[in-house]
């Protein structure tokens, strides 16, 4: 059987970079979207990849016609695409009294419309050929909600209900979509929070530590896998305990 072709958005980021190798080690191609400009993060991305079947795409998720340009490419190039993982992210935390409006959009667009673009230019392809698994990094925080993070908290729990109405929409067509919740992990993203902030969240996980990226990247290889097709809607939380629920 010919590889299963994987696209992960924020590809060349502290999660996503890990996710490519999880996924181009479980026998995938791999190709990872991310913004063009990031030149020097893109040549210390080829060297972490080395060896692997993965490759750099440039587009802006935030983009829907660059989006679109960018799948277009990938199924000249690669295939058509059969696993998309949404795990471009960014954060402009500032208390709501003091965000500008262009922090709650520039997280808006690249959180929650990333999401939209991709899905819109590749699910119709995934339920024609009747396989296909999406899956949406969210956070924690999308379902706790954090202080300074309305922005992105909207974002990333907007996810969810993105998840579960895509799920329903592609269910009969063997095209699963699942969002999974990571706590904090060790990601540049948390380490620009301040070490005093940061020390407190990290004493309040149960586990007593930071995530590793390979712990989130196992989780979404999981899912994503050809038997996981029963599970769809669902969110799969990897925090390290920082958030039960049943
Ligand atoms: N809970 C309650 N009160 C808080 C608070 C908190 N967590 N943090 C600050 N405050 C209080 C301060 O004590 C201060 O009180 P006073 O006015 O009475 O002195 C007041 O709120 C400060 O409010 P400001 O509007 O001035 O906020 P600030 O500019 O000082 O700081 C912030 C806001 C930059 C957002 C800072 O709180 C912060 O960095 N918080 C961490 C946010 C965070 O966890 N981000 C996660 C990034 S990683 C990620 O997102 C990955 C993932 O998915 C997990």
């Amino acid at each position: 059987m010919e590889k299963r072709i994987a696209v992960v958005s924020g590809g060349i980021g502290g999660l996503g970079s890990e996710i490519c190798l999880a996924l181009a080690r479980a026998g995938r191609r791999v190709i990872a979207l991310d913004l063009g400009a990031r030149e020097q993060r893109i040549a210390e991305f080829a060297q972490l990849t080395q060896g692997h079947d993965i490759r750099f795409e440039a587009a802006d998720v935030g983009d829907f016609d660059d989006c679109g340009a960018a799948v277009e490419r990938i199924a000249g190039r690669d295939g058509g695409i059969d696993i998309l993982v949404n795990a471009a992210g960014i954060t402009r935390d500032g208390s709501l009294r003091k965000m500008d409006k262009r922090a709650w959009d520039e997280v808006l667009n690249v959180n929650l419309d990333g999401v939209f673009n991709l899905c819109r230019h590749t699910v119709d392809a995934m339920a024609g050929r009747g396989f296909g698994r999406i899956v949406n990094i969210s956070s924690v925080n999308g379902q706790t909600g954090q202080f300074g993070q309305t922005n992105y908290c909207a974002a990333k729990a907007g996810m969810h209900g993105f998840t579960m109405a895509l799920a329903r929409e592609v269910a009969r067509k063997g095209v699963t979509v699942n969002s999974v919740s990571p706590g904090y992990c060790e990601t540049a993203m948390v380490a620009a929070v301040p070490e005093e902030i940061r020390s407190k969240i990290v004493e309040s996980v149960p586990v007593g530590r930071l995530g590793k990226p390979s712990e989130i990247a196992r989780t979404v290889e999981f899912l994503t896998a050809d038997d996981a097709g029963f599970i769809t809607g669902a969110n799969i939380p990897v925090n390290g305990g920082l958030f039960m629920s049943f």
